[in-house]
């Protein structure tokens, strides 16, 4: 095989991480016909995706929404793996869906440099560190950029190419149309920012919605409803911010003012108190709203 990345090269894609993004992004690529390994540390984690993965293909069926041989097709396109070296060294593309932390994320890279084919494409799934931040510890840093999914990955259309500044053209290239045949419509990013674009515009809306709320202006439910019947979004700030989860809300925005230093971008002091009570969103049955 070509030591060149290139789309036709890519046969086995590798998602490392099986938490809320990493398994629905497998199971994104399995449904487009790529053999898709996923790793995670965490046995328990990996049959957590199993699970949720054969009972979203279920149910898919269920609602005539799936054909059942498609579904079979990806289950059985599907592996589960907590050995990351033989996973790399079978991978020609491989997304990063790892737990937000700099430390983590470095170590995984600096082994993939090492153990990837040498045209394999190392991308990372995170909102918010910039691929500059692991790329040259791969040796390879052309081949190193972001691919950001959505939550819930299997519905959102929106996947994020960001490139670093040694990100070559044919990097890009390749991820753009990877993400066209996962069936995504991709935007690029020329430059890394934090937030990148939909975090950024997402931030402004629950930046003014957390200071109307906090001012006592309108209740959250009285703000979500706007937010949805005058403007026509799928759901409200508050229960946008419950379904991504309020750690990962709180994480962006330290993360973000960690970069920026803006008074502006100081992450919210009740969303911290939630976070503290361990209130996380939905994910732990209450967050702004209680979910029990
Ligand atoms: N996993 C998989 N599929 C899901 C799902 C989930 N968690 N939740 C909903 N769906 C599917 C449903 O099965 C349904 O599919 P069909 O219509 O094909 O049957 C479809 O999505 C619509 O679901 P519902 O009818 O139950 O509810 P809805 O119409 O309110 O849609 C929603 C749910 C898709 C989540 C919609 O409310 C929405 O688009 N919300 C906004 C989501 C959003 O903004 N995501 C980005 C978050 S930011 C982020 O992810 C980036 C980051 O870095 C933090």
């Amino acid at each position: 095989m070509s030591t060149q990345p290139s789309i036709e090269n890519i046969s086995t894609i590798l998602v490392i991480g099986a938490g809320t993004m990493g398994r629905q992004i497998a199971m994104t690529a399995a449904l487009a016909g790529y053999s898709t390994i996923i790793q995670d540390i965490s046995e328990d984690g990996l049959e957590a995706a199993r699970t949720e993965l054969e009972e979203w293909a279920a149910g898919r069926v269920g609602k005539g929404k799936l054909e059942q041989s498609a579904a079979t097709s990806a289950l059985a396109a599907l592996s589960y793996s907590t050995d990351l070296d033989t996973a790399a060294a079978h991978a020609d593309y491989i997304i990063e869906a790892a737990t937000e932390r700099l430390d983590i994320k470095t170590a995984i890279f600096e082994k993939l440099g090492v153990l990837a084919p040498a045209h394999a494409i190392l991308a990372t799934n995170s909102s918010t560190l910039g691929s500059s931040k692991v790329a040259q510890v791969t040796g390879r840093p052309a081949q190193v950029c972001n691919m950001h999914f959505f939550n819930p990955a299997l519905v959102m259309k929106c996947v994020e190419v960001v490139r670093h500044e040694s990100t070559s053209d044919a990097t890009v290239e390749i991820t753009m149309e990877l993400a066209r045949r996962l069936g995504k419509e991709p935007v690029l990013i020329n430059r890394e920012i934090p937030g990148f674009i939909a975090n950024r515009l997402m931030g402004a809306i629950q930046k003014e919605a957390l200071y109307l709320a906090d001012a006592g202006i309108a209740s959250i439910d009285d703000i979500d409803t706007t937010a949805r019947t005058a403007l026509g979004h799928p759901m409200g700030p508050f229960a946008l911010m419950d379904m991504v989860g309020l750690d990962v809300i709180d994480f962006i925005a330290q993360a973000t003012y960690a970069e920026t230093g803006l008074e502006e971008d100081a992450p919210n002091p009740g969303i911290a108190a939630l976070v503290a009570e361990g209130k996380l969103g939905r994910k732990t049955g209450a967050g702004f709203y209680n979910y029990n």
